[in-house]
């Protein structure tokens, strides 16, 4: 078991082991009971898991482990189950959501469980942030995206027609809970949505624990040459990033006791910087290394372009314009690209510029006529840079 705790305006922890959903019922009691006392958790019956359709299939059906698990540590539990995706990442699911509360009876002591990839996350609190003012809810991440991302932090919220993520809330959870079997049904591709955010966490503050995912061996063969790899190339770093190919899969997904290290290591980086500021108006910032240009690809494709790759090809492009600028050390953005292509990532981005700025320039992270892009400037750094909002066509251009 592996356990961090995030000192931020609310304290909490997060838990990552093996089997935790069994444990979940129990666990939320001792946390509630901490925080509020044994008169007060007398008064928490309600929970509502709020998971999509597909989760909800996987590990949030009425006999299953997490329900049943809740139901013997004594909740009356309900489920709010939504279809899932970007599309339904609005303020109607939130205003459904709400309206089962309210249909339910929870009250203010009631407690909302967050079953689900980033999109159950954003949405169940940023319905926990508004509802009667303010409730409780846990995170259950069941994708590495939310797992080492979305779910600490407490940055909560919904898509609006004229872009992602602009109305929510700063909500944290009051507990945060892990379990990596469910890694087993997630796609590689979910996996790299994942994995592209544990790349940025390494490139904004911690490059070794990138090189610790690349140095995982491949499996070899008869002859000693790695599986799925038709070069033959040996394991080290070096042949890595020249190979820049992985393989048909990068050997970390395969190596589960690496990817708790690692995970739990993008955790901490995420701790730090959200324990220094929280509500984003420095070093948060950080966090957004690749999304300005990211959220502007997933816009463009509708989508069609999950924010893991979006954010995998906005890294690319902000690192190649910065070693065009002179921001990025000489050769860096050529390695970031490395590292990325090894992983799998497909760094051709469909979108000219000018739609990728326009859409940019339309996003709330835009203050007056700066736009704040983040850098990579050398390994495991990374740095804030204003630049004139007007420029930022030019500067993709030199990235594409
Ligand atoms: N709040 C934050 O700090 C923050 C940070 C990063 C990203 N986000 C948001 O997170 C969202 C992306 O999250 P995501 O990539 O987890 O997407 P998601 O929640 O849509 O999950 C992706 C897909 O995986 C399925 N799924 C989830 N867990 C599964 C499992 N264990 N096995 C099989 N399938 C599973 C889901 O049903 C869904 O179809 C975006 O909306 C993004 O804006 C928020």
């Amino acid at each position: 078991m592996i356990s961090i705790h995030v000192n931020a305006s609310k304290e909490y922890d997060v838990i990552l082991k093996a089997g935790v959903l069994s444990e979940a019922g129990a666990l939320i009691r001792e946390d509630l009971s901490r925080r509020r006392g044994t008169a007060g958790i007398l008064r928490s019956r309600r929970v509502c898991v709020v998971t999509d359709e597909t989760v909800g299939d996987l590990y949030g059906g009425q006999q299953q482990t997490l329900i049943s698990s809740l139901r013997e540590a004594g909740f009356d539990v309900s489920r709010f189950v939504f279809p899932g995706g970007e599309g339904h990442k609005n303020m109607q699911t939130i205003e459904d959501l709400l309206d089962h509360l309210t249909r339910n009876r929870f009250s203010r002591s009631d407690l909302l469980v967050a079953l689900g990839g980033g999109i159950v996350g954003d949405v169940t609190g940023f319905a926990a942030a508004i509802y009667l003012r303010g409730i409780d809810f846990v995170q259950i991440p069941t994708t590495l995206l939310a797992a080492v991302d979305s779910s600490v932090g407490g940055k909560t919220g919904v898509n609006l027609p004229a872009g992602k993520n602009l109305a929510g809330a700063f909500w944290q959870p009051n507990l945060v809970l892990f379990d990596p079997a469910v890694m087993t049904t997630l796609s590689q591709d979910l996996l790299l949505d994942g994995m592209a955010e544990i790349l940025k966490a390494g490139f904004i503050a911690d490059s070794t624990a990138i090189y610790a995912a690349l140095m995982v061996p491949q499996d070899t063969d008869e002859t000693g040459d790695p599986t799925g790899n038709e070069n033959g190339t040996s394991s080290s770093l070096y042949n890595f990033l020249r190979m820049g190919q992985a393989g048909p899969r990068p050997p970390i997904f395969d190596h589960p006791e690496e990817m708790m290290r690692l995970i739990a290591k993008a955790i901490d980086i995420k701790r730090v910087i959200v324990e220094e500021d929280e509500r984003e108006s420095g070093s948060r910032k950080l966090l957004n290394l690749g999304h300005t240009v990211g959220h502007a690809i997933e816009k463009c494709s509708d989508y069609s372009i999950s924010h893991g790759a979006a954010v995998a090809m906005g890294t690319a492009i902000i690192a190649k314009a910065g070693q065009a600028q002179g921001w990025v050390k000489e050769g860096y953005g050529d390695d970031i690209c490395a590292i990325l292509q090894y992983f799998g990532y497909d760094l051709h981005c469909p979108y000219p510029a000018f739609a990728l700025a326009d859409v940019a320039y339309n996003d709330k992270k835009i203050q007056g006529n700066q736009i704040t892009l983040v850098i990579p400037e050398y390994p495991g750094h990374s740095t804030l840079k204003d630049v004139p909002a007007l420029e930022l066509e030019q500067i993709i251009q030199q990235g594409l």
